[in-house]
């Protein structure tokens, strides 16, 4: 069989000794060459040392693996989740009105207008104070999900913060008793709205926190499951559970979990928003399928964020990713990006059940700027490994009156790619120490502690400001690079076996921690930790 990554490999031995800084003395066009536009959006990728020969060796896999009609399968609704037996129809949860997307033979978009529309009037009533708690319009709500059902909505509630003219919207998602308790405390029951967001709506953690704020409302309210909304493609689950039908908002399994931000699972962001900044969000990441969908491979802005990506792990073994939005309402973006990018291409077998031949997706992590940069930045400048950065930097925040700090907080970000390109070579810091008066042996071993090696790669996503469109925008470009990188890595970026088995020995330990059953049969560790931990 043909090594598809052959090429690129043999282009990266070739430039081993290159810079990144001797493609700009190359190429004085090379911020224009390597960076690409998606509505106001850039993206500046020309501070990665991805040269003209290896873009196109890239952009020729892409080809060859066949993004192009992966895509189209996508879109058209056929069942690429095949391990499951799905549709991965994401997408037509932002599809304009009239769009026709049909799988099984059906169009699903009027469905979705008609559960987004439910969800509006659902939204403007709580707003309003038309539907109210026992104790009168709602100040509060929690939502209670973990994983998709909370990354998302968390990270998005968040992001949006500038738009809240709402209730207050809280997540809860650990198990963690801990974590509820946090949440419900200095909440009024009277006043709180518990939504219940779980596509499956088995999920142990997510119902035994339903219990728990269902228990906590029924001290003061006289009927608790009036104040209880649920999302989930279970409707029968959530009338077991006693949610009125009028409040279940439904989707279908054709939207994974971690992609499912876009429909009801989104609602206690709409909450939060209102149906009409929803809407713009929904609309930004409409935008972004479009140019996805029609922008040639080498203007594709997810297109050459996955090969930027494919190109640092797969090629150069960089094994993580760290994530630096410059912009602290992105705060759970590297979170949310966890999920999307390593649930979905953290695998080790390929579609046809093989093993994969390649390195999966890499460890994505991160903070916002500029607080990492007192924490951990320290090891990307000076380790000995190189991490690729993917920065996030608003030309515009939303704090007029501080635009002072928003100039400070745009010029660290650039400031720190650019040092991750220069470095600083070992004659600057001589330079350094002399002035501080150093000399001689001493001079050099202070020297060597300040040199940065540089040539470290990083990308620059810059927006023009935090708005629910962009935002929209933001989401699903990294929904579509990673369906990108998916598609040539030959996995299937939409199930997630690997999170069964934990699951399964959970359940198994329950009893055992209860001291029902016995540990025969468990490894000399867990013995021991359940020995100690049950005490
Ligand atoms: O355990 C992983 C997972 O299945 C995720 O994929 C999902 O987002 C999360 O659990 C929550 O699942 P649910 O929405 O069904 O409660």
């Amino acid at each position: 069989m043909t090594d598809l990554w052959k090429p690129l490999k043999d282009l990266h031995a070739a430039a081993q000794d290159r810079a990144i800084m001797d493609l700009f003395a190359a190429d004085p066009a090379r911020a224009k060459g390597f960076s690409v536009s998606a509505g106001e959006m850039l993206l500046d990728y020309a501070k990665t040392n991805i040269d003209a020969a290896s873009k196109a060796a890239l952009i020729g896999l892409a080809r060859s693996t066949g993004v192009a009609e992966k895509r189209a399968a996508m879109f058209g609704g056929e069942k690429i989740n095949d391990t499951e037996g799905r549709a991965v129809l994401h997408v037509a949860l932002r599809a304009p009105k009239g769009t026709v997307i049909k799988t099984e033979g059906s169009d699903v978009v009027p469905q979705v207008h008609e559960i987004r529309a439910r969800m509006a009037e659902f939204v403007r009533s709580v707003r309003a104070g038309t539907l109210c708690g026992q104790g009168g319009a709602y100040t509060d709500v929690v939502n209670i999900g973990i994983g998709g059902s909370d990354l998302g909505p968390a990270m998005a509630t968040l992001a949006l913060a500038p738009y809240h003219d709402g209730p207050r919207v809280h997540y809860v998602s650990n198990v963690d008793g801990a974590h509820i308790t946090q949440v419900l405390k200095g909440l009024n029951p009277e006043t709180t709205l518990v939504i219940v967001a779980s596509k499956t709506f088995t999920t142990i953690e997510t119902m035994t926190n339903a219990d728990t704020a269902k228990a906590w409302m029924g001290r003061v309210v006289a009927n608790p499951g009036a104040q209880f909304a649920a999302v989930s493609t279970a409707a029968a689950k959530t009338a077991a559970y006693g949610i009125d039908p009028e409040w279940v908002f439904g989707f279908e399994d054709w939207v994974g979990g971690r992609y499912s931000l876009w429909g009801p699972i989104g609602l206690a962001v709409m909450l939060a928003v209102g149906p009409e900044a929803f809407d713009a969000f929904l609309a930004g990441a409409r935008d972004m399928d479009e140019h996805f969908l029609n922008a040639p491979f080498e203007d594709n802005m997810p297109v050459l964020l996955a090969l930027v990506g494919l190109w640092h792990n797969q090629i150069c073994g960089y094994t993580t990713r760290a994530v630096l939005p410059y912009d602290q309402r992105l705060l759970r973006l590297p979170a949310y990006l966890q999920q999307l990018e390593m649930e979905s291409n953290g695998k080790r077998v390929a579609m046809d059940g093989t093993d994969l031949g390649i390195h999966s997706g890499p460890v994505v992590w991160g903070e916002p700027g500029t607080n990492g940069q007192h924490a951990f930045y320290q090891l990307i400048h000076q380790g000995t490994r190189p991490v690729p950065c993917e920065f996030l930097v608003a030309r515009e925040g939303h704090e007029p009156e501080l635009s002072h700090q928003h100039l400070l907080l745009v010029s660290n970000c650039l400031a720190q790619s650019e040092a991750l390109l220069r470095g600083r070579s070992r004659a600057e810091a001589r330079g350094i120490m002399a002035k501080k008066g150093a000399e001689g042996a001493e001079l050099e071993r202070q020297a060597r502690h300040r040199v940065f090696p540089g040539n470290r790669p990083s990308t620059t996503l810059a927006y023009p400001k935090l708005t629910p469109f962009v935002l929209g925008q933001i989401i699903a470009l990294y929904e579509h690079r990673v369906f990108v990188e998916g598609v040539i890595l030959g996995i299937n970026s939409y199930d997630q076996w690997g999170v069964e088995l934990g699951k399964e020995l959970a359940l198994a330990l329950q009893p055992v921690l209860e001291g029902k059953a016995g540990t025969d049969g468990k490894d000399g560790s867990t013995a021991a930790l359940v020995a100690f931990l049950r005490g």
